[in-house]
Parts: structure tokens; sequence; C-alpha cells
């Protein structure tokens, strides 16, 4: 027997949301569900007749609300955008006071603090949760990044902590139940309160970003790997096996493995030949490089990997441009194979360092502009499981905040810092490596030169704003004077003509 009002309620039964909701009524809730389309919601509730929490049916949007018990817990699962405020603005009527709306899609972090702040002059309560793990997450325990008033946290905490994957305190390693769906016994649910209003839907935008990056930095492995030593996708696909035992154990290593072992069903050729070589995206890798823009934090490596998808795109373009444009003439690699492979290696690491110190910083800037208390050793763990960007790597990143919460830089963390020492040589091997083979490596040779940028202590800004005063009389400070102090000088008149020729 249902009970007379569901514990929660779900709007929008596209892929995700069918999973979130088949995870939830998993862990023993019982979860109304309303489809625009009602057709797609009774022929869901039909094919999943006995979960143990129990699916009902809605088919309007006032029988749906009704469903629910007080205060009302509603996850929106459309489209971002207009869909979203499109379903709130019908809610809205329908909703009683302190009732909350859970917005669990991908949303642009500033339209989460608006619809925040609209629904508490209204008297509602309304959360931003990032979700991520894709279909599989959603369905089986996704990583869950919550963002909004604190006390409707509270109300929503026991079923986001039941659903959420699970990690191993200690090691930091994703936990599994006896059977995909049952409820995974321990550990640390791969959720937690990110902070007030935007901060869950920032914090999900920049793991976005970090992911964008984890998967060019991949790309350009495989990209030198090919085009340095003519490595076969199988050979790559072995190389990358054996990585994912190491340090760079992660979800994304697991998945190009496995995608370069595999045959095209139809040709029976490497599958990722037969690939068309151009990526699409939908929006939060380039949403974190504007708003990095935005606040003057140099995040170029996750930028890169965004420009790598547009160069990617034009496609026609480079065909035409290969026949004209052409690269460096080389001779066949003569060195060690094995130690090329090591190299690269390395390179792929260090600049996962630099692309994650880079993300971090984002984060720590943003919470100062936005007034949140963010937790970056928690969303590191969270990261750990149910996640995109899941990998062994983020139990380093939760040590290194464990040993100083107040960090300024992930590369100053000790573990970090060892790490880059000791690969360095690798690193800059593989990206003049790539330079005179005429190989792309945005975000490897990107992440060195935010590396070795962020450890100067003297850059060439001196020359840049000296240039600045000339032409602008933008002024300058001077190295002999105490900080705050502002020059300008003069500039012959004699330069002056030449500027202006
Ligand atoms: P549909 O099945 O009726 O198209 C992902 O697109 C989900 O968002 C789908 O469940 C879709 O419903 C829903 N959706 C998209 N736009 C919507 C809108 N304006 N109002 C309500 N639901 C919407």
């Amino acid at each position: 027997m249902p009970k007379t009002y569901s514990d929660i309620g779900l709007i929008g039964l596209a892929v995700m949301g069918q999973n979130l909701a088949l995870n939830i009524a998993d862990h023993g809730f019982q979860i109304s569900v309303y489809n625009r389309t009602t057709e797609k919601t009774d022929k869901f509730v039909a094919e999943n007749p006995s979960t143990p929490g129990g699916l009902i049916g809605t088919k309007t949007l006032e029988e749906f609300v009704q469903s629910l018990a007080l205060p009302r817990k509603i996850v929106i699962l459309v489209q971002a955008g207009k869909a979203t405020d499109a379903v709130i603005d019908g809610l809205i009527p329908l909703l009683s006071p302190a009732d909350i709306i859970i917005d669990g899609g991908n949303a642009l972090w500033t339209d989460t603090i608006r619809r925040e702040k609209s629904l508490k002059e209204k008297g509602l309560r309304f959360i931003g949760s990032g979700v991520s793990g894709g279909e599989e997450g959603a369905r089986f325990g996704p990583s869950l990044m919550p963002g909004g008033d604190k006390s409707s946290w509270e109300e929503l905490k026991p079923i986001w902590t039941a659903i959420a994957a699970k990690v191993d305190k200690k090691t930091g390693k994703p936990l599994t139940g006896a059977k995909p769906g049952q409820p995974i016994k321990g550990g640390v649910p791969c959720t937690v309160y990110i902070g007030e209003n935007g901060a869950g839907h920032y914090v999900k935008m920049v793991h976005n970003g970090i992911e964008y990056g984890d998967m060019q930095m991949i790309c350009e492995a495989y990209a030198l790997m090919k085009g340095i030593l003519g490595l076969k996708p199988a050979e790559m696909g072995e190389i990358f096996s054996t990585w994912n035992k190491g340090a760079l154990d992660s979800f994304l290593i697991e998945i190009t493995a496995d995608i370069l072992k595999q045959k095209d069903p139809v040709t029976k050729k490497p599958f990722v030949d037969i690939v068309l070589d151009t990526a699409g995206q939908k929006g939060t890798g380039k949403w974190t490089s504007v708003n990095a823009l935005d606040m003057g934090v140099p995040a170029p490596t996750i930028a890169e990997s965004v420009f790598a998808r547009c160069l990617s795109a034009v496609k026609e373009e480079r065909v035409a441009a290969s026949k004209i444009l052409k690269g460096p003439k080389v001779k066949k690699y003569s060195g060690s194979k094995k130690a090329l492979i090591e190299a690269i290696h390395d390179a792929l690491y260090c600049s996962k360092i630099c692309s994650y110190a880079q993300g971090f910083q984002l984060m720590r800037t943003a919470q100062g502009e936005y007034g949140w208390k963010l937790n970056f050793g928690q969303i590191a763990q969270i990261f750990r499981g149910g996640c995109i960007i899941r990998a062994a790597f983020l139990q380093k990143i939760t040590e290194a905040y464990a040993r100083n919460p107040k960090l300024a830089n992930l590369l100053l963390d000790e573990y970090f810092n060892k790490t880059i020492q000791k690969a360095q040589a690798n690193w800059r091997k593989v990206i003049a490596l790539a330079a005179e083979h005429g190989i792309s490596t945005p975000t490897f040779s990107s992440a060195l030169a935010y590396y070795d940028g962020y450890r100067s202590e003297r850059s060439p800004a001196n020359l840049l704003q000296a240039q600045r005063d000339y032409f602008g009389a933008h002024t300058y400070e001077r190295t002999d004077v105490k900080r705050g102090k502002f020059f300008h000088i003069d500039w012959p008149e004699a330069h002056r003509p030449q500027l202006e020729a």
C-alpha cells in the first residue's frame, strides 16, 4: 500500500530524471513523478512496478503537488534555462510556505542565485544541486553538490546522503553495494552542503571545467603516443590500463583504455579510428572559462580544453589548412619507447595537477566574490565517487587541504610540489618533443606555462607596465619604493611620431 503522501517528488522524466527517481525509490523513499508529456510518466511507472519505496505517477502538476508530504520537496530535472523557469513558475501558485524546490539540472549559478532570491521573497525554499556522474551515476550513486538555504538542506539530507555515491572514509576509494542499486553499507556519502544560493551549481560548473581539462589532457597523451611513437590504439589501450593502476587511476583513464581497445562493430577496425574528430560541447566548460576571465583568475588549461574543442569543430577548415600549412620535417623517433611513454605519463600527471590547481583557485576566488564558505577538502572528497572526474588523485587534494585548509594554491602543497619536482624534467621533454614534431598539446603546454609563470619571482610584466605607461600614461609602481605609490614618466616627445605612424 502506498503512503498517502510521497516523501519527495520529481519533475522531468528524461533519462537523468528517470534514473534519479529510481535511485531514490531504491532507497526506500516513495517518490511522485510528473512529466509534461504524460505518456512518458505512464510508461516509466508501468516499467517499474515494484521498487522498495514506490513510484507514484501523476498526470497534472496539481495532482503531483497534492501527492507530496509537507514541506514538499520537489526535484526538477528539466533542461537548464527557460524550461526550469517555466516549471518553477507553474509550481509557485500550487505550493505552501516553506516548500522546497531542488533544481538538479546544470543551471548557471547566477540563475540559481536569482531563483533562490525570488523564491525566498515568496516564502519558498530553493536548492540548486549539481548532479554529477551521468546516467549511470544518477541511477546508482551520483556525486551531489547542493547549495542554497541551509534549513532546506537539513530536510533533503537524508535522501541526498542515501542516494549519493559512497567512498571509503580513510582511502577515499569508491564503494559499491552487493549488486548495482543495492544500498551501500557505511562509507562517506559523496554529497555535502556546499554553501549558500548558487554555490552548489558553481562547484558543479567548475567540476565540469576540470572534466573538460582531464579529457583534453588524455587526448594529448594519445596524440603524442600516436604521433611520435606510431602506437596502435589497442597498444595504447594497454598503456592506459597500466596507468589506471597507478597515480592516474581514474574513471576517465579507465574508459579511455576501454575505448582504445574497442573494435568498430561494422568495419572491425579500431573504433577510435572511425570516429570523426570533431567534439561538441554543452557549455559548462565555456562558462567556467568565461567566469575565470571575468574574475581575473588564470585558468588557461581549462580554457585551452574548451578552445581545443572549438578548433576540432572546424573540421573542413582544418582539412583545407592541412594542405597549405606545413609542419616540421622530423626523423623517426630514435629514443627509448618505454622512457617516452613514462615521460608522457608524467606530463599528463603534472598538467593534471596544474589544471586542478586552477579549478580550485576559481572556487577560492568565487567564494570571496559571493560570500560562500567552501570546504575544499570536502569538495575534493565528494568528487571522489560518482562523478566523471572521480580519481585516486582527488584523495591527495583532500589530504592537502586537511594539512592546510587555507592553502593558497594546490601547487604549494608538499605532495604536489614534490611530485612536480620529480616529474618536471619529463614534462618539459614531452612538450619540447611535441613542438619539434608539430603535435598540438594546448593543455600540456599551457599547464607548464602556468607552472613556470606562477613560480616566477619576477615576471616580464615590468616591461608590459612600462609599455602601458608609455602609450596610455597608465603609471607604474617601482621596485625600490613601497607598493601602492604610482609614478609616470613623461616619455620623450621624439618618440611620439613613431608611435602614431
Ligand atoms: P517532455 O518529456 O514533455 O518533453 C528533458 O527535456 C525533460 O524536460 C523532459 O522530461 C521534458 O518533458 C522536460 N521539459 C522540457 N521543457 C519543459 C517545459 N517547458 N516544461 C516542462 N517540462 C519540460
